[in-house]
């Protein structure tokens, strides 16, 4: 397939496209600056130039392609809490590469993050791709736009993509900032018992996932790239901790904001996320190591 990839020059680019082009998929990914067509052309693929608000470029390479995969993101808008204008940057490019694939069949994999399912109502269980919120929420109207392209004969998916996707891909993820926050504290943190749980998945079972929603997810899937179901918050707080040689100390909820930054109340979601119903549908079998293992590797550490 020739496959159009958003966010081709990310992190999780980096290992998408390579899993593509290694499955003999023609890849041309979206470039905006020389350093992203750069990035892209380095991976093997094709670059084309244009910008996620490029509307017209969108479609006109959805158009051309046999399949999309969406990944691009505007993280700039996201970090500086315009969370929302980031969600309507995403639809405004869903909505224009769903225009070009309009009743062709072909098939269109959408990125959301399983850190929606935490401010869902679900109780006392893991979440599950059966788990849907019917609108409003961040990212979420971006989800369901996605999964209803199947009523225009577009193959769509949505793959929920766990908040820690790690590996020595990662260089700029949650974790890498909570790292950073534990070196500039000089101390490793989580919020009370540390008990709140972080589903987790290796960068190339991800890019394997995508490779395979792309190839073979029926219309209106809701996939879970999550590989660890929970890792609890204290085990991540620890591994930092004995990585960097520093303590482990609980905080206050009050206090995680100043040592966590940005990320002060996302540490404190509980978030137990089942990829059960993915692994079935998709044959899909994470293989790569979980978090605690990758961080131990010692990879997030070196200078
Ligand atoms: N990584 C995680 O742990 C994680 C967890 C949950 C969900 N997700 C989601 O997964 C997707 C991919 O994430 P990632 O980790 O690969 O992000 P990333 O490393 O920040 O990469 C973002 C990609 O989007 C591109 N992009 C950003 N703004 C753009 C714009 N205005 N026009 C064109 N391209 C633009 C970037 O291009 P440049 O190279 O030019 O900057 C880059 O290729 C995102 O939707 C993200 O929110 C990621």
């Amino acid at each position: 397939m020739r496959v159009f990839v958003t966010g081709a020059s990310g992190h999780l680019g980096s290992a998408v496209v390579p899993e593509l082009l290694s499955a003999g998929h023609e890849v041309v990914g979206l470039a905006r600056s020389d350093a992203s067509a750069a990035t892209i052309e380095k991976l093997g693929a094709q670059a084309r130039r244009g910008d996620l608000s490029d509307l017209d470029v969108l479609r006109e390479e959805a158009a051309a392609s046999d399949g999309v995969i969406h990944l691009a993101f505007r993280h700039d808008l996201m970090i500086n809490g315009d969370l929302a204008g980031a969600a309507a940057a995403d639809l405004d490019a869903l909505k224009a590469l769903a225009d070009g694939l309009d009743g062709s069949g072909k098939p269109l994999v959408g990125t959301t993050g399983t850190a929606m399912l935490a401010m869902g109502d679900i109780v006392g269980r893991p979440g599950t791709e059966r788990d849907t919120f019917p609108s409003g929420g961040y990212r979420i109207d971006a989800e369901n736009f996605v999964a209803n392209l199947a009523s225009r004969d577009v193959r769509s998916s949505i793959v929920r993509l766990a908040p820690t996707v790690h590996s020595s891909l990662d260089h700029y993820g949650f974790i890498t900032a909570i790292i950073a926050a534990a070196r500039q504290n000089g101390y490793a943190a989580y919020v009370g018992e540390g008990a709140n749980r972080w589903p987790a998945v290796h960068t190339l079972d991800a890019a394997e996932l995508y490779r395979l929603a792309l190839e073979r997810a029926p219309a209106g899937a809701r996939l879970h790239g999550a590989a660890d179901e929970g890792v609890p918050f204290q085990q991540i707080a620890a591994a930092i901790g004995r990585n960097l040689d520093i303590p482990v100390r609980s905080i206050s909820a009050d206090e995680a904001n100043d040592h966590f930054g940005f990320l002060g109340s996302f540490v404190q979601l509980d978030n137990p996320t089942s990829s059960a119903i993915t692994r079935e549908l998709l044959d899909w079998t994470p293989s790569h190591p979980g978090l605690i293992a990758d961080l131990d590797a010692g990879h997030y550490f070196q200078a």
